[in-house]
This record gives C-alpha cells, sequence and structure tokens, in this order.
C-alpha cells in the first residue's frame, strides 16, 4: 500500500518494492495495474535487493527487521544506508521490546500471524525485536543522522520510527 500511495501521489518518483513473498508481490503488482495504470513502481522479489544500488532518495522498511536475525537486521540497515544518495533518508518502522505489556501483546500477534494463520511469510524460525536505541546506533555507524520517534501513545502496539538522513557530499 505504501509502495503504490508513493507512486500515487507523484508520478515523477520511481518506486521499488520489494517482498520475500510472491503473492504478496502479485498482489502488488495487480494493484498497480488497475486503471489507471501506475507505471512508476515495480515489485521485485527480495533475492532481487542486491542488484538495486541507488542512490535513492529515501527508503522505507516497514515491521520487516524483526523477520530477521539480528545480524542480518544490522547487515541489511548498513547495505541499505550505503545507498542513499545525498540527504537521502531511510526510514525504518519496528515495533520495540518495551513497554514490555505492549511487547507481549504483540509478540503474541506476530507468533500467531507468522507460525500459526502464516499472513506473514518469514524465512526465520524466531522473531527478533531490536530496539531503537540499537536500531539508531546501526544507522549512526553508517553514517546517518538519526533522529526516533515513538509511535505508539495511545496504541496498545510499541510502534517506533528511526530515521537516519545522510550527509549531502554523498
Ligand atoms: C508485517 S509485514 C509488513 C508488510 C508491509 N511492509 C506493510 O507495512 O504493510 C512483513 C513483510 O515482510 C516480508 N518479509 C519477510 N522476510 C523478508 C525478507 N527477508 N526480505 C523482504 N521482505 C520480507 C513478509 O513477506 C511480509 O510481507
Amino acid at each position: 500500500m505504501l509502495c503504490l500511495d508513493l507512486a500515487e501521489r507523484a508520478p515523477e518518483r520511481g518506486i521499488v518494492g520489494v517482498d520475500i513473498d510472491e503473492a504478496k508481490l502479485a498482489s502488488a503488482r495487480a494493484a498497480a495495474a488497475v486503471a489507471p495504470a501506475l507505471d512508476n513502481v515495480s515489485f521485485l522479489p527480495a533475492t532481487a535487493l542486491a542488484a538495486q544500488r541507488g542512490p535513492f532518495a529515501a527508503i522505507t522498511v516497514v515491521d520487516v527487521l524483526y523477520l530477521l536475525p539480528p545480524r542480518r537486521q544490522e547487515e541489511l540497515v548498513t547495505s541499505l544506508a550505503a545507498r542513499l544518495g545525498p540527504r537521502g533518508r531511510l526510514l525504518v518502522k519496528e515495533m520495540a521490546p518495551r513497554p514490555r505489556w505492549k511487547h507481549h501483546w504483540m509478540h503474541a500477534q506476530e507468533v500467531i500471524a507468522t507460525r500459526l494463520v502464516r499472513i506473514t511469510a518469514s524465512d526465520h524460525a524466531t522473531l527478533h525485536f531490536t530496539t531503537p536505541t540499537v536500531l539508531a546506533g546501526w544507522m549512526a555507524d553508517a553514517g546517518l543522522t538519526v533522529d526516533r520517534r515513538r509511535l505508539d501513545r495511545g496504541r496498545p502496539y510499541p510502534h517506533h520510527l528511526v530515521v537516519g538522513t545522510a550527509g549531502a557530499g554523498r
């Protein structure tokens, strides 16, 4: 939805969406083809991500990192940071392991989504919810200026957003 919305709002933008779930990719492509078709967005398997060198003005990772082991999360954040253009932004929306009650509630729901009803595809056995502090540290180590925002006030889910901005001299 985010990719389609971004593509629809600005035809001059080029948008690439990636996922490991072929069914979701097919749904996204079908939605983009509904008249008036969007010709500035493409949807690719995650295996094609390495070939997407950029530079990108913005990269979003929304509720995906927790499906990867911590080492892969860090590698992905570092590698995406390197593909930003001047003043490019990396936006990572995740769910934090705090506050505990929100985490327990969300964790139970994600176990059901990934293991029981399987509406969320994952190629790893366990879920890893990274703190905003750790995430911000990875971005800072990658040379980005980092801003963090809690998005969970008034909500039962521990949503948070970490935004890294690249320098002008890339
Ligand atoms: C909770 S959903 C979030 C989907 C979308 N970003 C959104 O906000 O609506 C997690 C998505 O991550 C995808 N996913 C899981 N492992 C992935 C990986 N290694 N690379 C890319 N996408 C992955 C799943 O197929 C699923 O579509």
